[in-house]
């Protein structure tokens, strides 16, 4: 059967940790499987500006022995043009899966309604599911076990990151605190689904006010930029009302000791996040970006087996 990655909460607990573990032996072993051997092409779609994602599977899309076919929309009918469920059946009969950046989650929904071969959200407004897959690998690898686990994040609450991090760290039996101002908060729904998932996982969801409360004792750290893309006429504005939400040397002094910081990057030093915190000893960011690669590679190898 097909199966979709749109939103974190598309995989079960246990396949959350099938993937993980996957990964771990993907980078391991970075060129013992090759499912795209043929070679057999996947279309990268990006409405939005990328570096880390672009990169990360166009390398592991070739290390699984297949081409990358990057398709920015400015040059290509999708966007206006031709709708979404229209493009998939196109690509359908021409690609083994379908990777896609954009704007609203809905676009989406319509492409994985239209195809028979996976559709992976590489990133939309409302979610990043392949960032989470590597955030977590990231975590385990420096902290073993995810389950138990509290995360602090800092700063948008509307953000693409937290509602990935509120259903992916529900679904891994974390406790995710998620401190924001009032007028930044997540997506209602959202939050409730992630706590539905954190009900039976052992984990726990808390969106508060106070960031100093949501980092005190925390295994791990983390923010975004306080300007996500399509959001940039509203900068001032923003560095306004989360100025309080930085994390700098003070605020991380509050998590444990051996706490780690997390930021999917590109990050804006000064805003969300100080130099001395995300240049300094507690940054795991580089082992963050390499990681996308590895649980992408992971995430095509199990979407495709799926398929088989
Ligand atoms: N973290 C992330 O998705 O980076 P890019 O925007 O560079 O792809
Ligand atoms: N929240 C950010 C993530 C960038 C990878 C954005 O959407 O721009």
């Amino acid at each position: 059967m097909t199966r979709h990655f749109l939103r974190d909460d598309d995989l079960s607990p246990a396949e959350q940790l099938e993937i993980l573990d996957l990964a771990e032996k993907v980078k391991a072993d970075r060129w013992g499987r090759k499912p795209l051997e043929g070679p057999q092409t996947v279309a990268v779609i990006f409405d939005k500006s990328s570096t880390r994602t672009r990169v990360s599977f166009a390398v592991g899309i070739a290390d699984l022995g297949g081409s990358p076919l990057i398709i920015s929309t400015a040059n290509s009918q999708l966007g206006g043009k031709e709708t979404a469920s229209d493009t998939a059946r196109v690509l359908e009969r021409q690609v083994a899966a379908i990777v896609w950046r954009t704007y609203g989650q809905q676009g989406l929904i319509e492409m994985a309604h239209g195809t028979q071969v996976p559709v992976i959200n590489a990133l939309s407004d409302e979610f990043h599911p392949c960032q989470l897959l590597a955030d977590l690998l990231t975590i385990r690898e420096h902290k073993g076990e995810l389950k138990g686990l509290t995360v602090a994040f800092l700063g948008d609450g509307a953000d693409n990151m937290v509602h990935s991090y509120l259903l992916a760290g529900a679904t891994a039996g974390m406790h995710v605190r998620i401190a924001c101002p009032e007028d930044y908060l997540p997506l209602a729904d959202v939050v409730a689904d992630a706590e539905k998932i954190a009900a039976s996982t052992g984990g726990s969801i808390a969106i508060i006010t106070d960031p100093a409360e949501a980092v005190t004792g925390a295994d791990v750290v983390v923010t975004d930029t306080w300007v996500s893309m399509g959001k940039e006429d509203e900068k001032a504005a923003r560095v306004a009302a989360l100025g309080a939400y930085k994390v700098d040397a003070a605020m991380m002094a509050l998590a444990k000791p051996d706490a780690i910081f997390l930021h999917c990057l590109p990050a804006d030093r000064g805003y969300e996040v100080e130099a001395e915190v995300i240049d300094g000893p507690q940054s795991v960011i580089w082992d963050e970006a390499e990681n996308r690669l590895h649980a992408q590679k992971a995430l095509m190898i199990w979407l495709l087996d799926q398929a088989a």
